[in-house]
């Protein structure tokens, strides 16, 4: 089963990934984490172009950066973990390619939706959590984060940018309600956790 977190940057949609890994563990299932762009070799060197501020990259050559480095991953990593019948928790996947390149980029959408087909070759999540919170909040969370390092190319991108992502989100949710979950990502790590699981718990 294929599940994946989406939120904006600094949503808290790593931390309740974490959160959920603890108990599927618990319970003695096989747990795989992934994060997007990522987890193969190639495509952990796209990430590194990708978020490198050292240059410019245009919405064109971003969204089929973003899609070469999903459909590795998907080919490498996921459709072999999902025949093995595990769980793969996966940090972003393709909504975040509708929301940022679509929405935040403003790239014609259906030329993105034939992009994300080809990249995820079919292979879409049962179940995907979209951690909603506001600019600001996301922004004030990210503030302990950044003491680490300078924001990367990404989260560069400025307010109005993250504004269309999140509304490119909540369209999702519009258009497949069944799958796209949206969770109030303002509360507490644990109340946001005890939705998430509950949500999932029947289809374990
Ligand atoms: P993302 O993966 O969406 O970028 P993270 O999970 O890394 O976000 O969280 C960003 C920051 O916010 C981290 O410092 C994290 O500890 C903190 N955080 C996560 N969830 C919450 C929450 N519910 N309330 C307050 N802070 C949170
Ligand atoms: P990352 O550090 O993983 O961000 P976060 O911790 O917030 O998840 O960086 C990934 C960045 O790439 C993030 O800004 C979202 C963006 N992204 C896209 O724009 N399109 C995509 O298809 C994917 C997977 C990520």
């Amino acid at each position: 089963m294929l599940i994946s977190f989406e939120g904006i940057d600094g949503s808290g949609k790593s931390t309740q990934l974490v959160m959920l890994r603890e108990v599927l563990e618990d319970r003695g299932l096989t747990v795989v984490v992934i994060r997007e762009p990522g987890a193969t070799l190639l495509s952990e060197s796209i990430r590194e172009i990708l978020l490198s501020t050292k240059q410019t990259i245009t919405p064109t050559a971003e969204l089929l950066l973003f899609s070469a480095a999903r459909t590795q991953l998907v080919e490498k990593v996921i459709e072999p973990a999902l025949n093995e019948g595990s769980i793969i928790l996966c940090d972003r996947y393709v909504d975040s390619t509708t929301a940022y390149q679509g929405f935040g980029r403003k790239l014609d959408l259906d030329s993105v939706r034939l992009c994300n087909r080809i990249a995820t070759r079919g292979v879409m999540p049962t179940v995907t959590f979209f951690i909603d919170v506001a600019y600001e909040q996301a922004q004030q969370r990210m503030q302990f984060d950044l003491g680490v390092g300078e924001p990367d190319r990404m989260e560069r991108s400025g307010r109005d940018f993250f504004e269309r992502v999140r509304y490119g989100y909540l369209q999702i949710a519009v258009d497949e309600p069944e799958r796209f979950m949206v969770i109030d990502g303002s509360r507490d790590r644990l109340e946001i956790h005890s939705d998430i699981f509950s949500t999932l718990e029947p289809l374990l």
